[in-house]
């Protein structure tokens, strides 16, 4: 049998939505023991999980080293990857928003300062609010970048809103809901499209329940 070469993140949120493929029918024995391999096979069901960094889960996927895997939807909307997206996992869930010291104004008349990794989400959003700004691109610990007076607003992930709660900073404006999905290469959805619709209907049976 061909292997299904499944892309998962890194972490928590990867390790959550392996349980979702267990209780669904595809599990991997060991894959969650052993902390050091990236790469776990299991020969009776013909599944193969790899763990990737989160934010490139898409690559792998696009370029079809993973048929399917598990992405954020702020990843997607980020580097908008050709690939299909199969399914809302449910898993994962926050919120993508602007936020900033609660003093904070935004008197729309400077060119607005806004600190991020997510420069095309936060274009695009300013773009439909019709106001002009300058991206500050950071990598982490955005939330230094008001505190400091590097930007005076940041967009970025909040989930439970400790860390902006913690650094006096709080939302501004959500921009957009986030959650985890099941993407899929387009070729190989193509090739195993009965295996992996199978496997999305399990995946999506057991969000519901
Ligand atoms: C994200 C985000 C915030 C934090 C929000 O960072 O950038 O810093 O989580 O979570 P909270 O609302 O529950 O406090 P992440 O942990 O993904 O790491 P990063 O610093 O590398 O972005």
């Amino acid at each position: 049998m061909e292997w299904i070469n499944v892309a998962l993140p890194k972490g928590r949120l990867g390790e959550k939505v392996y349980r979702s493929f267990e209780a669904a029918g595809y599990a991997c024995p060991g894959l969650l023991e052993d902390n050091r391999r990236l790469i776990f096979e299991n020969e009776e069901n013909g599944m193969r999980y790899f763990w990737v960094k989160p934010s490139d889960v898409a690559i792998y996927v696009e370029q079809g080293a993973a048929d399917i895997g598990v992405a954020g939807k702020d990843i997607l909307l980020e580097y908008r990857p050709d690939v299909y997206e199969l399914a809302d996992l449910g898993v994962g869930r926050c919120r993508m928003c602007v936020a900033a010291k609660k003093e904070f104004y935004d008197d729309r008349v400077r060119t607005l300062r806004v600190a991020t990794k997510f420069a095309r989400i936060a274009r695009d959003y300013y773009a439909s609010q019709s106001r002009e700004i300058d991206i500050i691109h950071l990598n982490g610990s955005i939330e230094l970048a008001p505190i400091l007076g590097l930007s005076e607003v940041i967009v970025d992930i909040v989930e439970t809103g400790r860390t902006l709660a913690e650094n006096g900073l709080e939302v501004k404006e959500e921009i957009v809901p986030i959650s985890a999905r099941l993407i899929a290469n387009k070729v190989g959805y193509k090739f195993k499209n009965e295996r992996l619709r199978r496997l999305c209907r399990a995946l999506e049976e057991q969000g519901k329940g």
